[in-house]
């Protein structure tokens, strides 16, 4: 069900690449409730070609940007200030690591690529945000979100140079959130989402074991994409205008819990076992 929360509203999307993808879902739900946007992904992302049937689908644009380019970025901008003017949202959806992609572990990464993976997962957003600070192309109670993960704050095995990028990402968001909130009213958070079944998602050693560990762990079971677009959607809408500088756990509950009645019994189980 729509509800127009996005009427009027202009923005930026990155990171939909294909329909598992959590920017893929905010773009979906973004057009339903009325918003206009440019749909950007990075040029190697782009071949795959998927993005353009969403875009067809949301009546916009695809710009080839490469998040870790200053110049793709400015680009991107230009082409997003010729056709809206001022815009009110942006959605930073990326994620890459090549420590995961190749198997590294965490006590054994390779420098180049962990540059990389802080570079193209938390840089990123920095640079997002400041080319769109001194373009000014926000408007007013504007919202910028990026998408984190709950390893930034808590060890989670096997997450690897990713919990660094996003611990950098969540940061960011603080330390632009009060210069952006001051100057311009632009609200700027994280949104922590439960691990979800993507194209990032399952490049994560043993992504099946924790979706069905973190899934019987929260109360409310694990958060869907579709429900991560959802929440996208009210940070994007005026009903937040005074959220700002947060990393909003969107989990379940899982980040609050310790230890559930169901997995005590069965770690006694298994105890009694030995
Ligand atoms: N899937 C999960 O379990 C999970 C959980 C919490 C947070 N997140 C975060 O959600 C976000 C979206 O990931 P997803 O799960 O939808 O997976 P996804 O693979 O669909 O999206 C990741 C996107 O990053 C883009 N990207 C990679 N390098 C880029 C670059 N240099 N420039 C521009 N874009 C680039 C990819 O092309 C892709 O579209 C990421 O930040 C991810 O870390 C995912």
């Amino acid at each position: 069900m729509a509800y127009n929360l996005l009427k009027g509203k202009k923005g930026i999307i990155f990171g939909a690449l294909n329909n598992m993808s959590i920017a893929w879902k905010v773009a979906e739900k973004a057009y339903e409730e009325g918003a206009e946007f440019i749909l950007t992904n990075a040029p190697v992302a782009m071949r795959f070609g998927e993005i353009n049937e969403l875009a067809k689908a949301c009546n916009t644009e695809v710009v080839s940007a490469d998040a870790s380019k200053l110049e793709d970025i400015e680009n991107l901008f230009e082409i997003a200030e010729k056709k809206y003017g001022k815009i009110d949202f942006i959605l930073h959806s990326i994620g890459m690591s090549l420590n995961v992609r190749k198997g590294l572990k965490y006590d054994e990464l390779n420098y180049d690529y962990y540059h990389k993976t802080m570079d193209i997962s938390a840089m990123s957003f920095h640079r997002v945000i400041q080319v769109a600070k001194q373009k000014d192309i926000m408007n007013e109670w504007g919202s910028i979100v990026a998408l984190t993960y709950v390893a930034a704050q808590r060890t989670l095995f096997r997450y690897n140079d990713m919990a660094d990028a996003k611990a950098m990402l969540e940061s960011i968001a603080r330390s632009f959130g009060y210069i952006y909130g001051r100057e311009k009213k632009v609200r700027i958070n994280t949104i922590s989402q439960s691990p979800t079944m993507t194209t990032a998602g399952s490049g994560v050693k043993g992504i099946d074991n924790l979706l069905d560990f973190t899934d019987r762990m929260s109360p409310l079971g694990n958060a869907t994409a579709e429900e991560c677009a959802d929440y996208c959607i009210t940070l994007f809408s005026d009903l937040t205008k005074k959220v700002t500088m947060q990393n909003l756990f969107h989990d379940g509950g899982f980040s609050n819990m310790g230890m559930s009645e169901r997995a005590m019994t069965v770690y006694n189980k298994s105890l009694e076992q030995e």
